[in-house]
């Protein structure tokens, strides 16, 4: 049996913050009290001024992903190493399934892509992108492999998007089988004939990729999405919510008492839609989907997180290359690779524009990055918060390590970052996956394959 004991540090949970030690056995947390004795341990790590977070989950991310003619540039080896630099211990990551093809073929692709590979701990979601009435119990047999997500878009016409009908009768089944449907909330249709328009008018630069999805198309499609909830019975998660108008109507819902959720990502409260129309095709960096807004949405959201309208903070991590896969897109927006990167920085950015800056307590930052995220999709108390009995994915947080995140220094598999020059201050010291450090002072210490594959539950949140 292998023990760690790590002391003087102070725990972080959703609800309060206090001084104790941790001790971990094997894979586990076995305890955590004040002043454990040092001889119970193998291990001991001082952790004085530093604070003990539950290890991230990342709800949403694209790894090694085949999308917008090209694949996204972190596999899983990569993009989970990138992961646990920034401290974030499990994502979930999504299949995809082919059109007139099985999702259970899917989901074995995604466990080939991440077999060998992972160095965290992942689930998988799936999206879903052809639902005929016979095959709903397909869904079923996924929730059982502990695919307990799914998700459906409403934008990308001809791509990814399915009608209302395929929506309804998916939010209809998971109203029968527990798991959870997550929504691309945007109107594609209507985003189709805009962006026709656009090209037609000789519009081809990245901004226009931000100003041919206005906000109210995606306000319009998260009220559609939670209306059509509502008539099946079944609960909703909105991803990746960019805009004012979207949160407004997922407050309206939950106000009624509804069982809608959303996450929304650091790029939209941190970055605007003025960096799509940087010099030269730079914009190119920002495309991603839904676009970035005006900057006066981003006090709304940061407001939303605080008042729980708003339940998650993922990085929907879609890395492509500037170089040789945005360049796709030169003379025609439409062609850049829509995504951007961010799994490594999603805990520094919002701890420091977050908790320093006085936006998130910083119990309520542990809430938004980690146990939430478990209870919503199925993983908590195994993952998600730290308690004896739970994995002991542990992050020694150093609130005082201040740097600057550039493309140069950074661990993910893409030249340049969205969030070049922005100074942070909290850092993951130490990261532990399970009792095991994957990184110490910036050494890695993990191994490809090591991650998990992560059955989830269905029903694992409760509705509220
Ligand atoms: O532009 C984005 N968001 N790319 C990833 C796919 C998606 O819609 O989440
Ligand atoms: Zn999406
Ligand atoms: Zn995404």
């Amino acid at each position: 049996m292998s023990t760690t004991l790590i002391r003087n540090g102070t725990i972080v949970t959703a609800e309060t913050s206090f001084p104790a030690d941790l001790l971990i056995e094997d894979e586990k947390i076995r305890e955590i009290a004040p002043d454990i004795p040092a001889e119970a341990a193998g291990r001991v790590i001082d952790a004085a001024g530093m604070l003990l977070l539950p290890g991230g989950i990342d709800a949403h991310t694209h790894l090694d992903m085949p999308f917008g003619g090209t694949t996204s540039a972190d596999d899983f080896e990569t993009g989970t190493r990138a992961a646990a630099y920034g401290g974030t211990t499990t994502l979930i990551d999504f299949a995809i399934q082919a059109r007139g093809a099985k999702m259970r073929d899917a989901l074995d692709a995604w466990w080939k892509k991440a077999e060998g590979r992972a160095t965290i701990d992942y689930g998988l979601h799936m999206i879903v992108t052809d639902l005929p009435e016979a095959g709903l119990e397909d869904m079923d047999a996924l929730v059982a492999e502990g695919v307990a997500s799914f998700k459906l878009f409403m934008a990308y016409p001809g791509v990814l998007m399915v009608d209302d009908a395929t929506i309804f009768r998916a939010l209809q089944q998971t109203g029968r089988n527990g798991a959870l449907i997550c929504m691309h909330a945007e109107n594609g249709g209507v985003i189709d004939v805009i962006v026709r328009r656009a090209l037609a008018e000789g519009k081809t630069a990245p901004i226009y990729h931000a100003l041919t999805r206005p906000a109210a198309a995606e306000a319009e499609a998260v009220h559609r999405a939670i209306a059509l909830a509502e008539i099946a019975g079944a609960p909703v998660y909105i991803v990746h919510l960019s805009s004012e108008d979207a949160l407004n109507q997922v407050r309206e819902a939950r106000d009624r008492g509804l069982p809608a959720f959303a996450e929304t990502c650091p790029q939209y409260l941190l970055l605007s839609v003025e960096e799509l129309a940087r010099p030269g095709f730079e914009g190119a960096k920002y495309v991603f989907t839904p676009p970035l807004r005006e900057k006066h949405h981003q006090p709304k959201l940061w407001d939303g997180l605080r008042q729980d309208h708003l339940q998650v903070v993922s990085t929907d991590h879609c890395p492509f290359c500037f170089a040789d896969q945005k360049a796709l897109g030169k003379d025609d927006f439409t062609k850049i690779p829509n995504g951007g990167p961010g799994i490594e920085n999603r805990l520094q950015l919002l701890y420091h524009h977050g908790v320093n800056q006085g936006r998130l307590t910083v119990n309520r930052f542990v809430e938004l990055t980690a146990t939430t995220p478990a209870r919503i999709f199925g993983l908590y108390p195994r993952k998600g918060v730290l308690a004896p009995g739970s994995d002991a994915d542990v992050v020694v947080w150093d609130p005082q390590a201040s740097h600057v995140i550039r493309a140069a220094t950074h661990h993910m598999r893409v030249d340049y970052s969205m969030f070049e020059g922005f100074r942070v201050q909290g850092n993951a010291r130490m990261v532990l996956s399970r009792g095991e450090v994957l990184v110490e002072d910036g050494v890695w210490h993990g191994r490809p394959g090591r991650g998990q594959y992560l059955r989830r539950a269905a029903r694992g949140g409760a509705w509220k």
